[in-house]
């Protein structure tokens, strides 16, 4: 089977996961979208009312701001991929619990397998906790770090950019910030660079 395959094969068992009570209050489950070989993964925390009526990711207000920064830096959507932390939709959009979570890890996981990025956008907290736990947003956000043979660029996420003007600047200002980092992912210049260094600054090119 090849990744396209693979990955709507995972898509289909996503959408069948009862792994946790949040299927039961949602209209489906978003399992992610994009490009199967992207070299940059944007993960979210969980959908929305906009994608759980849709059954995709970031098509509300917050995926629109995602979209804009995203052709600011000359790429399109369907140039990376998409997903959450969640699959389905928290009810009335609370925060994802710690067993929630637990129970989706592993179709993220098995996602990020299949596509193999290189680069790992996270958007909130949620998202950045499974890669960089313990940090606050608001000291590591836009600083890509070595984590787990990816690259990790923790953001702030769209819908508190939309929400406060202060946080939209930092976004926007973390996605050009980022700029050659996001177009041309392969060139990152990991010489020098160990097991020993995750966590440390990337240099870049
Ligand atoms: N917010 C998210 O975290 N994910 C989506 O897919 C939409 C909004």
């Amino acid at each position: 089977m090849d990744k396209t395959a693979l990955l709507e094969n995972l898509a289909e068992k996503v959408r069948a996961c009862k792994a946790c009570s949040l299927y039961q209050g949602s209209t489906q489950a978003v399992p992610g979208e994009g490009d199967p070989n992207a070299k940059i993964f944007f993960i979210g925390e969980g959908p929305g009312f906009y994608e759980d009526k849709s059954g995709r990711p970031f098509v509300g207000p917050a995926g629109q701001l995602l979209e804009r920064s995203l052709s600011k830096i000359g790429l399109g959507r369907e140039e990376v991929f998409i997903g959450n932390v969640v699959k389905h939709r928290p009810p009335a959009n609370r925060d994802p619990l710690p067993v929630e979570i637990a129970a989706c890890s592993g179709w993220l996981e098995q996602q990020l397998s299949l596509i193999r990025p290189v680069v790992i956008v996270t958007l909130g907290r949620f998202s950045m906790a499974r890669f960089l736990p313990g940090v606050k947003i608001s000291q590591v956000h836009g600083q890509a770090k070595r984590v787990k043979g990816f690259i990790v660029i923790p953001m702030f996420h769209p819908a508190a950019a939309l929400r406060d003007s202060s946080i939209m600047n930092q976004f926007l200002e973390d996605f050009e910030k980022n700029r050659e980092l996001l177009i041309q992912p392969d060139k990152i210049n990991l010489d020098g660079q160990t097991s020993e260094d995750e966590g440390d600054q990337i240099k870049l090119f």
